[in-house]
C-alpha cells in the first residue's frame, strides 16, 4: 500500500470511499476546490497488489462495476482531505490554520495503520508548505475509532463541543493539534 499526494485523477475514487464509508458527503466540486485550492494537502493511500484485490470480493465487483474506481489498475483504500480554512466567518482570521475536510478508510483495510499514516502526512503538508500554526477538524462524539486516532495516537485536544452539528442531530467535537515543523 502506498500513501502519495492526491491528484485530480484520484477525486472519483476518492468521492466513492468518502460515500461508502461516511455519511457526510461532499459535491464533485467541493473536492475539485480542495485540490485547486490547497493541491499539496490530500493525500490517498492505494494499492496494486492483486492478492489484497483478491481478498476483497465487494470491492473488485465495485471495480468491475465502476471502473471510476480504479485508475491505472491503483485502487484508492482510503483518503484524507486537507485544506486551510478559508471561511470568511472563521473565529479565528489572524493565525492560518489547516482543517481536515474529511478522513477515511475502505473497512477491510482498516487497522493497518493507514488512517494515522494519512494525517501525518497531511498535517506535515499543511504546516510546511501552507504555514498552518495547527490544524482542526470535527467529529462524532460517538466515533469511538477517529476518537481514538485523533485523541490518543496525534494528541489533538478537544476545544468545544458543537452541539447538533451534523444533520441527525449528533454533537460534534471540535479538535484542534498544533503544528511544529520539527515535530
Ligand atoms: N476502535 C478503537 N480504536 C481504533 C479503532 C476502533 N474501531 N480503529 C482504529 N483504532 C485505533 C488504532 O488502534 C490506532 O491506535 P494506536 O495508535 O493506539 O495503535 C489508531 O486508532 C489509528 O489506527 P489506524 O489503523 O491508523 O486507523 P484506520 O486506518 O483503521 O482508520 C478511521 C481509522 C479513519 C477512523 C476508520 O475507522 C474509518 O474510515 N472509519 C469510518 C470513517 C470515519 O469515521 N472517518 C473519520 C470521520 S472524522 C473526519 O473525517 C474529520
Amino acid at each position: 500500500i502506498t500513501i502519495r499526494l492526491a491528484t485530480i485523477d484520484d477525486l472519483q475514487g476518492m468521492q466513492n470511499a468518502n460515500l461508502s464509508n461516511l455519511p457526510e458527503n461532499y459535491t464533485f466540486k467541493y473536492y475539485l476546490y480542495h485540490l485547486l485550492s490547497w493541491p499539496q494537502a490530500s493525500f490517498v493511500a492505494t494499492t496494486t497488489d492483486p492478492e489484497l484485490l483478491e481478498q476483497d470480493e465487494t470491492q473488485v465487483t465495485d471495480i468491475k462495476k465502476d471502473t471510476q474506481y480504479v485508475r491505472s489498475g491503483e485502487k484508492i483504500v482510503g483518503y484524507v482531505l486537507g485544506k486551510m480554512d478559508d471561511d470568511p466567518d472563521s473565529t479565528d482570521k489572524e493565525t492560518p490554520h489547516g482543517h481536515v475536510t474529511s478522513l477515511s478508510v475502505m473497512r477491510t483495510y482498516r487497522r493497518m495503520g493507514l488512517a494515522d499514516k494519512l494525517m501525518r502526512q497531511c498535517l506535515f503538508a499543511l504546516c510546511e508548505n501552507y504555514k498552518a500554526e495547527y490544524v482542526s477538524l470535527h467529529v462524532r462524539k460517538s466515533n469511538r475509532a477517529a476518537l481514538h486516532l485523533y485523541k490518543d495516537t496525534l494528541k489533538f485536544e478537544v476545544l468545544s463541543i458543537e452541539n447538533s452539528y451534523y444533520q441527525d442531530g449528533e454533537d460534534a467535537y471540535y479538535m484542534k493539534k498544533k503544528l511544529k515543523l520539527d515535530e
